[in-house]
């Protein structure tokens, strides 16, 4: 699987930035939506200021494009500053042009009755695009991708799924201790992943250094669910230094 290190974290989130630019202005050229399947957390943070700033100071326009993304604690107020849908707002959308009805986060206060079916809409809708023109994603030191953690299967589709202690314990200082991390999460699939024609993932600092090395260079399992990226036709790892420090 092709990895790109990069000095800096800051330079591969930029080079990131900038794929992400291209495929927009690319498909605005011939009329076409840019379906983008995005990522929260640390890792894509740079990523999205870089695509701010080309907003503000370069006129790169999001009116074509249409977002999906990975992933949204459960249950969650989506207006709590701990929310996915919250972050989002607040490093990305509330500063470009995308419209509103263009963006889709899954919705932590669905209800629980309603979820299996909100679930597959979201799947649907995301279909019915065509599905992902390019997905961007961080990886947890568990190997999820979205919150697929380990045991989630290749086929695997927008669910809700519990989430492994150790997840719940890196999450731990967003929400000022343990006992107030969501015990689920709902997330898009392997498998709604794998619909994607192209997937970045990014990883940042040594702490990512060990679980870059499974999922890019052990064997494919349901123990590291990003390793099962290895199989996919167009994905690319975008490291720093530090995070590729133990690939051989
Ligand atoms: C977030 C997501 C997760 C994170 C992963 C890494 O939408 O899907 O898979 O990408 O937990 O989180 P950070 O970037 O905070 O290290």
């Amino acid at each position: 699987m092709p990895a790109d290190i990069f000095a800096t974290a800051e330079k591969g989130a930029k080079w990131v930035a900038h794929e992400i630019a291209n495929l927009i202005k690319e498909k605005a050229e011939k009329n076409d939506p840019c379906v983008l399947g995005l990522a929260t957390g640390a890792t894509p943070l740079g990523v999205y200021a870089e695509l701010v700033r080309m907003h503000k100071e370069e006129g790169l326009s999001f009116k074509n494009v249409i977002t999906f993304n990975l992933d949204e604690y459960y249950p969650m107020n989506n207006k709590s500053a701990q929310s996915y849908n919250y972050y989002m707002d607040d490093v990305l959308f509330n500063h470009i042009d995308i419209p509103r009805d263009q963006i889709n986060v899954p919705d932590g206060e669905v209800s629980k009755e309603g979820i299996f079916n909100y679930c597959s809409e979201y799947e649907a809708k995301i279909d019915s695009f065509g599905g992902l023109d390019m997905q961007i994603l961080g990886i947890g030191r568990t190997g999820h991708i979205g919150f697929n953690e380990p045991g989630s299967q290749l086929d695997s589709k927008t669910r809700l799924i519990m989430l492994d202690a150790l997840t719940r314990r890196d999450a731990a200082k967003d929400f000022n201790g343990l006992n107030k991390v969501p015990k689920a999460a709902i997330t898009m699939g392997v498998g709604t992943i794998f619909k994607a024609k192209r997937v970045i993932l990014m990883a940042w600092g040594e702490g990512k250094a060990p679980i870059v090395k499974k999922a890019l260079e052990e064997g494919q399992s349901d123990s590291v669910p990003a390793s099962y990226l290895q199989r996919h036709s167009d994905v690319q790892f975008v490291l720093d230094v530090p995070s590729a420090n133990e690939l051989t």
